[in-house]
């Protein structure tokens, strides 16, 4: 009898732990497959680790993991309570050396992988199943990245954000699997690392009259000599790069540098004037191309960069160059004279392919924002799309690689919820859920092409972002969406999941002194954009007497009667953009109707210079000739932070099947956009 409750009960146990896990996975990002019980195992005080690889990789691992939860003493011998970490020659289902196979039973946790960064990889995904639900369900996991680069770039140079800073972010992207931190170390408002043959560089480039970048830019633009009571700022000494790259070398991360050419560059001519087009500091953005003593300063930084970064890729920035001294500098044209080239793109292409060679000569490749196409890409380089995806896939079609981070999607420097709720931001809405749809391989590019899509990264501008509580709100969760769509499978992915997860990561980061956004309370999308509207224009036709503007033509000729409004965002290919004289169109209803309401909404956000109109008059007329005015508003544009919006409508009761509406722009010009015109 007591032999038959024994095995009844070892029964039952064995039943219980195979049973099938039903709760969802709590991971990010999404693991590639899973088949998991519901029985977890835990880790105890007397749990062992055991490490099959070489010495560096054990060390490596041993060293990490004691600065995690999971610090558990080494015991190679360990059979079971252990966590077993173990380097094949090759692991069945994987082929990435970034994947790995982790199976859990009574006796602990067993991760294979082809490499440290695969085990590394499995261990992340222990450590969120002890940190989220006390231990690891016992099956199996198969997990590899989709994309070999998973990157999130910080800007360093608006605002100087510190080592510590820097080293703790590290922490969270190896959590969720990132493995590529780009650092743009180099920008007007300031010069980030210490390079020995330079010093001007850092004791004024480093520097400014005021710590607030927006303060700053609008107020002159001086740089402060180091040790000054008016100096704002720092940079990283190359003692702080080299403890930077270990830290993140141990935990799989890259680091990126860019050091930015031709533009963007008013902080490295200020301290050696002699090299941009006028000799003459605070006058120039752009390096002089016609100058060998250029080449000769952009390769001796260059050389210590590559000294201290062991990344295989250098970015050389490339975006933005206004190009408009070299079209009368003497030895730019000489330059161009010389190597027969016809404008001054083909001039910014000669130094990008020189600085390719140069650096190409020391082992290493080049990344360049996707203005490096412009004029000619240089022949090994790897393109990174911001302006949109064309230039990345512009890019894999001519056979080289690309690293896709578009505007609409990848910049985290927008306002990720409505923005009354946040502090200011350089404007946009890219809330998490846009962040999480973006697949970085459209359906246009072949099979061939679309393996030349790298990676996929988010850029994390900081000219809105003074202090690192900000920084951090503005990268977390947004990342781990990031995180998501480099590793994971499009088959397992799902945001309604995803944001689940989320909200648990979330918690976890603020726990360990991270100041993520608020995804619980998030407030959600501009009320009017969440659905359509029903009005008597709907569908009809629309004459412009003043074009739209070609970049925000959002839907053409049809978007201000299709029935949809626009979200927080300019850019959301719903509102439609008006510069220079504002917005004149005539609906024509088709036939005479009696209305009493016409109105449409426009925003203001003076940054990019959005502006209120100044004036909207609303006709109607009968035969599109005789014009009866129903209402001339007169609208007083105050210019401020905020990001507003205003209905201009006339109410009341009019008959009439042409209606004119027309917005005028106040006194700062700039660029009007308005959604839909509500006729009822
Ligand atoms: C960029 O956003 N200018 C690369």
């Amino acid at each position: 009898m007591k032999k038959l409750l024994t095995l009844t009960l070892a029964l039952l146990t064995l039943a219980a732990c195979t049973q099938e896990r039903t709760k969802p996975l709590d991971i990010i990002p999404m693991p590639l497959s899973t088949q998991l019980q519901s029985s977890n195992f835990e880790f105890d005080k007397e749990s062992k680790l055991a490490i099959e690889a070489t010495e560096a990789t054990v060390n490596n691992l041993t060293s990490y993991l004691a600065t995690t939860s999971l610090s558990l003493k080494a015991d190679n011998n360990a059979q079971d309570n252990r966590l077993a970490l173990k380097i094949r020659e090759k692991v069945d289902g994987i082929s990435s050396p970034e994947g790995y196979v982790m199976t859990t039973d009574a006796k602990g946790v067993n991760i294979e992988a082809t490499s440290e960064a695969g085990l590394f990889y499995g261990v992340q995904t222990v450590l969120q199943f002890v940190d989220n639900e006390g231990g690891v369900p016992y099956g199996r996991i198969v997990d590899e990245p989709r994309f070999a680069y998973r990157g999130m770039m910080l800007d360093v140079s608006r605002h100087f954000f510190d080592k510590d800073f820097v080293l703790k972010q590290i922490d969270a992207l190896a959590r969720y699997k990132m493995n590529r931190l780009h650092l743009h170390l180099t920008d007007a408002a300031g010069w980030r690392i210490e390079i020995k043959k330079y010093p001007r560089l850092t004791q004024l480039g480093a520097w400014r009259d005021h710590p607030v970048w927006k303060v700053w830019w609008n107020s002159g633009r001086k740089y402060a000599e180091e040790g000054t009571p008016e100096a704002h700022g720092g940079y990283y000494t190359q003692d702080d790069i080299r403890e930077i790259v270990a830290y993140a070398a141990e935990r799989q991360i890259t680091i990126i540098p860019e050091i930015e050419m031709p533009a963007h560059s008013e902080e490295a001519l200020t301290a050696y004037p002699e090299i941009s087009c006028t000799h003459e500091p605070y006058k120039q953005a752009d390096f002089c191309v016609g100058n060998e003593k250029t080449f000769e300063f952009l390769e001796n930084v260059l050389s210590e960069i590559i000294e201290l970064f062991p990344s295989e890729y250098i970015h050389i920035g490339g975006d933005e160059a206004g190009k408009a001294s070299w079209k009368s500098c003497p030895l730019c044209q000489k330059r161009m004279k010389e190597e027969g080239l016809k404008d001054v793109n083909e001039l910014q292409s000669y130094l990008i392919h020189r600085i390719e060679k140069f650096v190409n000569s020391k082992g290493r490749q080049i990344i360049g924002w996707d203005e490096i196409l412009d004029g000619g890409l240089a022949p090994n380089a790897t393109v990174m799309s911001w302006r949109g995806t064309e230039g990345g896939l512009k890019a894999a079609s001519m056979g080289h690689k690309a690293i896709m981070s578009p505007g609409t999607h990848c910049y985290l420097d927008q306002y990720q919820d409505a923005p009354h709720t946040l502090p200011e931001a350089i404007g946009g809405y890219l809330p998490l859920k846009k962040v999480y749809s973006y697949n970085p391989i459209p359906d246009t590019l072949n099979c061939e092409q679309a393996k030349l899509i790298y990676g996929v990264q988010g850029n994390l501008w900081a000219e809105y972002i003074p202090t690192p509580e900000h920084m951090e709100m503005m990268i977390y969760p947004r990342i781990l969406a990031i995180a998501e769509v480099g590793w994971s499978a499009v088959e397992v992915k799902n945001f309604d999941c995803f944001r689940n997860r989320a909200l648990t990561a979330v918690d976890y980061l603020k726990n360990k002194g991270y100041n993520p956004f608020d995804l619980a309370n998030e407030t959600g999308n501009r009320p009017e954009a969440d659905a359509p509207v029903n009005h008597l224009a709907i569908g009809k036709k629309v004459t412009y007497a003043r074009p739209y503007f070609k970049g925000y033509a959002a839907g053409g000729d049809t978007t201000l009667v299709d029935g949809h409004r626009g979200a927080w965002n300019n850019n959301d290919g719903v509102w439609q953009g008006f510069i220079k004289g504002g917005v004149d169109v005539t609906i024509d209803l088709g036939e005479s109707k009696a209305v009493k309401s016409i109105g449409a909404d426009f925003m203001q956000i003076c940054n990019p210079e959005i502006f209120m109109p100044a004036e909207v008059i609303v006709s109607i007329s009968e035969d599109n000739e005789n014009f009866e005015e129903l209402t001339h508003i007169n609208h007083e544009i105050v210019r401020d932070d905020a990001l507003t919006f205003k209905n201009f409508a006339w109410k009341g009761k009019a008959k009439g099947r042409y209606i004119r509406y027309v917005a005028r722009p106040g006194q700062y010009g700039g660029w009007l956009f308005t959604d839909e015109i509500v006729v009822e």
